[in-house]
């Protein structure tokens, strides 16, 4: 054995040779047993694929760069889940084509902001972020709400999230463009819409009941994230 270990200290190719073994075995115990899994990603109650609405405010996000400042992941630290809430599972983002995790916080995580302003208040704060934080860095978004929503595209972006997995049935494709009315218009019908999106805030977002903006598409959007799962009844998946 100590000959064994002089030789390999004295031989480059041998130790490489010996060097290469190890490390082959170590990355077949980590590779080998992901390919008996089905899936990497624990299954979770109460994940539903976005709404028209939610994900045409999901592409205004990402189009004006909120990612830049706000990260969408919140870390298994105590420091975070105190801040933030529950960390982050797999499965909240296992639709998000592009995921929106993020790398920099010029402003607090985004993950579990739905439902913790109200409507009002988001659309304050995206018009003048000062007016409710006069401390605040963050840059003024006071055009979305003249903007009206351009839905045009949403059906096809729908059945695109569908070939990457996302589980939009037929009837959600051939409805998209109900459905985002349908969510930001006070008094609208709204039975067939949250028979598709269970668990979807309605009516109007911005406060100009009179047009659908992408104002109102992105406060859908903020409503919304963190708060399918329920966490006062989630279980980890025993291991
Ligand atoms: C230049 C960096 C920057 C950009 C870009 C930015 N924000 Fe912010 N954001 C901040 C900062 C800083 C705060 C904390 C102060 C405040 O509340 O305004 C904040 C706060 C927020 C909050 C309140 C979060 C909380 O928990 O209190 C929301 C919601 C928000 N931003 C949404 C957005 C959205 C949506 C966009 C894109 C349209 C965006 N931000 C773009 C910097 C930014």
């Amino acid at each position: 054995m100590i000959g064994l270990h002089k030789k390999s200290e004295k031989n480059a190719i041998f130790l490489l040779v010996l060097s290469l073994i190890v490390v082959t075995i170590g990355g077949l115990v980590e590779i080998v047993p992901l390919f008996y899994l089905e899936n990497t990603i624990e299954k979770v109650n109460g994940m539903r694929p976005y709404t028209p609405l939610e994900l045409a405010g999901r592409n205004i996000y990402v189009r004006e760069g909120c990612y830049l400042c706000h990260s969408q992941m919140i870390r298994p630290f105590r420091d975070e889940a105190e801040r933030y809430g529950h960390y982050s599972l797999a499965a909240e983002s296992m639709y998000d084509h592009p995921f929106q995790w993020g790398s920099k916080r010029t402003g607090p995580d985004l993950a579990r902001v739905g439902g913790r302003y109200s409507n009002e208040w988001h659309a304050s704060h995206l018009k003048d972020p000062r007016e409710v934080v006069p401390e605040s860095v963050m840059p003024m978004y006071a055009f979305l709400a003249r903007r009206v929503i351009d839905d045009h595209a949403i059906a096809k972006h729908l059945s695109a999230l569908r070939t990457l997995g996302v589980p939009y049935t037929d009837e959600m494709i051939e409805n998209a463009r109900a459905d985002l009315a349908a969510q930001a218009v006070p008094g609208a019908d709204t039975s067939a819409l949250l028979a598709r999106y269970p668990k979807t805030p309605v009516g109007d977002f911005d406060g100009n009941p009179a047009e659908v903006t992408e104002m109102d598409a992105l406060i859908a959007y903020l409503q919304m994230l963190g708060t399918l799962v329920d966490f006062s009844t989630y279980e980890r998946a025993p291991r």
